[in-house]
Order: C-alpha cells, then sequence, then structure tokens
C-alpha cells in the first residue's frame, strides 16, 4: 500500500523504512529541510542499527521524503503520525506537535478524494486520537469519520535496537472505531509473523502506556530491593537471577543500578501519573517509581563521599554520558544529575563517552571531557560507572593510573579487584 509518515526522528524514520522493506510505497513528511535533504539522499537521520542499509537499498525506489503535506496525502492511503509527545513542565503529555500534524493532514485531507486512514502511532495518553486528532482532523478536513478512517497502533521500538524490534515484534496492536480502518493498518504488517492484537483506540494507547510504565516500575522494584541488599551485604544480582527463573517474573529488567533515562520510561510514566490525576485518582505505585529514580543516581554520590567526604578540588572521572550502551542520546541520563552534584560539590568532573560526548556538551560545556577511558582516569581520585558500555566491563590495567583506585560502579559493568577499592551501587 501507499503509506505517508509524519515525523522523522526514530520512530518514524524505523517505522518507514520497515514499512518499505515490507513492500510498501513511503513518503516521510517533516517541517525539517535538512531531514528531508538527508532521507533523500539516504543519510539516515538518527543512528539506528541496519536503518543505514534499508535507507540505501529503498531511498528513490520505494522510499522518499517531502515537506508537502498535500503531496504525501495524495500520493498515500494510510498516514502514520509519528510525532514527539514531550512532557509539560508539570510532567503531563505535550500534544501541541500531535495536534499541529493532525490539522496539517486534514487540511489535505480536505482537496483529496477517496478514503484515507490516519494512524496515531505516537505515544499519546488515552482518549488522545478520539478526542484530540479526530475532531482536529474533521475539522480540518469538512469531512466525517466513515469518509476517513483513524486507528491508533503503538510502538513498543527500543532505542538502538529499532528495526530489529519494528520487524521482530512480540505485538502488534491496532486500535480502531471501525473494522474498515483497522482492517486496512493490520493489512500492512502482513508480512510480519506477529498476530495482530484488535481493539479500540483507547486500549491501544493504554496498552503503550502500560508496557512502558511496568518495565520502568521493574527497574524501580529492582533499584529499592538492592538498595535493602546493599545495607545488608547481599549481591542484588543474585537474588533478581533467581527470582527472575520464576515464569511469572521473568529475568528482564530486573538490572539493579543507577536508574532509566531515555526519552520513553521518565516521559510516559509521568504523562500517565498526569492522565491518573485528570481522571481523579492518585497513582501512588507510579509516583514511587519515579521517586525512586530521581534519587537512584544521587545514592553514587553517597556512596562516593562514604569514601570521600570532601569532593572539593577532587578529580572525579565519570564513565559513561549516554542514557544507556550504544547511543548518543543523553536524554534523561542519569549521570546528568550525578554531574550536577558533582559540580556542586566543587568536584573537578572529567567525563567520557564513546558517543555522547558532543550531546553532553550542550548541557554541561564546562567540565573536562576525555577520548579515552584510560585519559578519564589518568589523576583521578575516583571514578563512576554511569553508563552499561560493554568496554567498561574489560577496563582492567586502567585503572593503574588513577591518582586514587577507587570505583563506584552504577551498572554492574565490573566486580571487586584486589587492587582497586570497588563499590558496587546495589551489590
Ligand atoms: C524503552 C522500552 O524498552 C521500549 O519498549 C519503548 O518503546 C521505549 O522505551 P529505550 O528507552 O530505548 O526503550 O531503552 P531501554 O533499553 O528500555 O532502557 C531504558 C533505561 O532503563 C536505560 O536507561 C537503561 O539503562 C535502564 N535499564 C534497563 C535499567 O536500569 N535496568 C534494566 O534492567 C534495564
Amino acid at each position: 500500500m501507499k503509506i505517508s509518515v509524519i515525523g522523522t526522528g526514530y520512530v518514524g524514520t524505523v517505522s518507514a523504512a520497515c514499512f518499505a522493506e515490507l513492500g510498501h510505497e513511503v513518503i516521510c513528511v517533516d517541517i525539517e529541510p535538512l531531514k528531508i535533504d538527508m532521507l533523500n539522499r539516504g543519510v539516515p537521520p538518527i543512528y539506528e542499527d541496519g536503518l543505514s542499509e534499508l535507507l540505501e537499498k529503498h531511498v528513490g525506489k520505494n522510499l522518499s521524503a517531502t515537506s508537502d503535506y498535500d503531496f504525501a496525502i495524495n500520493n498515500s492511503e494510510v498516514s502514520f503520525i509519528c510525532v514527539g509527545t514531550p512532557s509539560n513542565q508539570d510532567g503531563k503529555i505535550d500534544l501541541a506537535i500531535v495536534k499541529a500534524a493532525s490539522a496539517s493532514i486534514g487540511k489535505s485531507l480536505r482537496k483529496k478524494k477517496g478514503y484515507h486512514v490516519i494512524v496515531v502511532k505516537s505515544t499519546v495518553v488515552p482518549e488522545t486520537t478520539e478526542k484530540g486528532v479526530l475532531p482536529i482532523i474533521e475539522n480540518q478536513s469538512g469531512k466525517k469519520l466513515g469518509e476517513f478512517g483513524i486507528a491508533m497502533n503503538p510502538e513498543f521500538l527500543r532505542e538502538g535496537k529499532a528495526v530489529h524490534d519494528f520487524m521482530h515484534p512480540d505485538k502488534i496492536v491496532v486500535g480502531s472505531l471501525d473494522k474498515r480502518s483497522g482492517d486496512i493498518v493490520a493489512s500492512l504488517y502482513s508480512g510480519i509473523n506477529c498476530e495482530v492484537t484488535r481493539t479500540n483506540p483507547r486500549t491501544a494507547e493504554m496498552i503503550k502506556y502500560v508496557n512502558n510504565a511496568f518495565l520502568a516500575t521493574k527497574i524501580s522494584f529492582s533499584n529499592e530491593v538492592g538498595n535493602i541488599c546493599k545495607e545488608l551485604g547481599i549481591d542484588t544480582y543474585e537474588v533478581m537471577k533467581a527470582v527472575g527463573k520464576d515464569f511469572r517474573i521473568g529475568p528482564h529488567f530486573l538490572n539493579s543500578g543507577a536508574g532509566f533515562g531515555g526519552s520513553c520510561f521518565p516521559k510516559d510514566v509521568k504523562a500517565l501519573i498526569g492522565k491518573a490525576h485528570d481522571v481523579g485518582y492518585e497513582p501512588t505505585l507510579l509516583r514511587s517509581v519515579m521517586a525512586v529514580n530521581e534519587i537512584q543516581p544521587l545514592r553514587m554520590i553517597t556512596l562516593l563521599k562514604n569514601k570521600l567526604p570532601d569532593l572539593k578540588g577532587k578529580k572525579i572521572a565519570v564513565l559513561g554520558l549516554a542514557f544507556k550502551n550504544d547511543t548518543d542520546d543523553i536524554r534523561e541520563s542519569r549521570s546528568i544529575p550525578v554531574i550536577k552534584e558533582l559540580i556542586e560539590e566543587g568536584a573537578q568532573v572529567c567525563a567520557y563517552d564513546k558517543m555522547a560526548i558532543e550531546s553532553m556538551k550542550r548541557i554541561f560545556p564546562d567540565i573536562e571531557y576525555c577520548n579515552s577511558a584510560i585519559d578519564v582516569l589518568r589523576g583521578s581520585d575516583a571514578c563512576l560507572i554511569m553508563t552499561e558500555w560493554g568496554e567498561f566491563k574489560s577496563l582492567d590495567k586502567e585503572f593503574n593510573v588513577m591518582k586514587n583506585r577507587l570505583v563506584i560502579d552504577g551498572r554492574h559493568m565490573q566486580s571487586p579487584r584486589k587492587d582497586v577499592d570497588y563499590v558496587g551501587l546495589c551489590w
């Protein structure tokens, strides 16, 4: 089928490339000319494993990009809204971009003959598709639902593994108000061997939030258990390895550490808290998931100060800036509150990350950055491991260049060693 994808972030670009791989004709739409130009040259605007190969294969054949909504809507049968849904100051979801995209689609739809389906793929709080997107499209197009279709189709893509996750999903969820719209959207995935869960839009919206909120809850739960274990001299990883054998729990997302970051978990849990509030419910558990995640990175500082009470003038090496390994993304990275606290304590901060240094310079331009782990460790009074980069597992002789071999490990990358004062965050 002919598809248009509105928004070329990691969800939009990956979805467009994967739909093209499934044999569809795809037009990407964005308001940023630079992104359009990069895509039409087959250059991915974001890093995702496997994405550049798909762009090289499909751009100029069945994948293109434009900033022209009229062209995109007139030359497609289905439009996916894949724009950002950031948090407001109060943590609630900001739907401004989704609404702007909906209005642009509606305006173009007014001029189009023939049936068209609009699909919300952006992560939006329950009721958004029906009460936020649908009215805007009806108003702007002058058409009524039935003359066009609407559906909600959430994504469950992990940053850095989004192409893999799109092509190998454990679920495909399609929420629609009518069978025709839902059938059309479900048919787009016929090339993927995965059952399609059919439901209504608000249930599809909620499935996405609950999926992320539960994963975040598992992490905060593991961290709370880890903090208790730490006081008892118990290794949380040993506990969770056994607990994860329970088929009702599973072994994944039980890694205690410095907490969760990224563009999704914090935003989505806060948005769900905000929506619960709007409907008159106080989400105690979800609030505590966020509360644990806020204090977790600061426990790194507590453990550091147990060893070095006065950090003023001390050189502290921060290993890892990205919110997780294999990405340059620092959004909500747990290293941010740690660096902020170190600066406030008067420490001399030096940081290293394989991919995220340029991103972090925008937040902390005045700290020192090094281009390797050994350089950042050289002459340091302590080091904090903040991101689970594989290279930090193999650090060994590099610790010899430290002035004081004190390692506070926030990601279970290392283990106790004879010639280093090693402190695990939850182990
Ligand atoms: C997440 C969800 O996994 C994905 O399904 C959803 O679509 C988007 O949000 P992502 O944010 O890319 O994906 O990262 P993920 O790999 O889930 O890790 C999120 C954060 O949790 C990272 O900061 C990671 O370090 C942390 N984490 C993960 C833990 O602290 N412990 C764990 O056991 C797992």
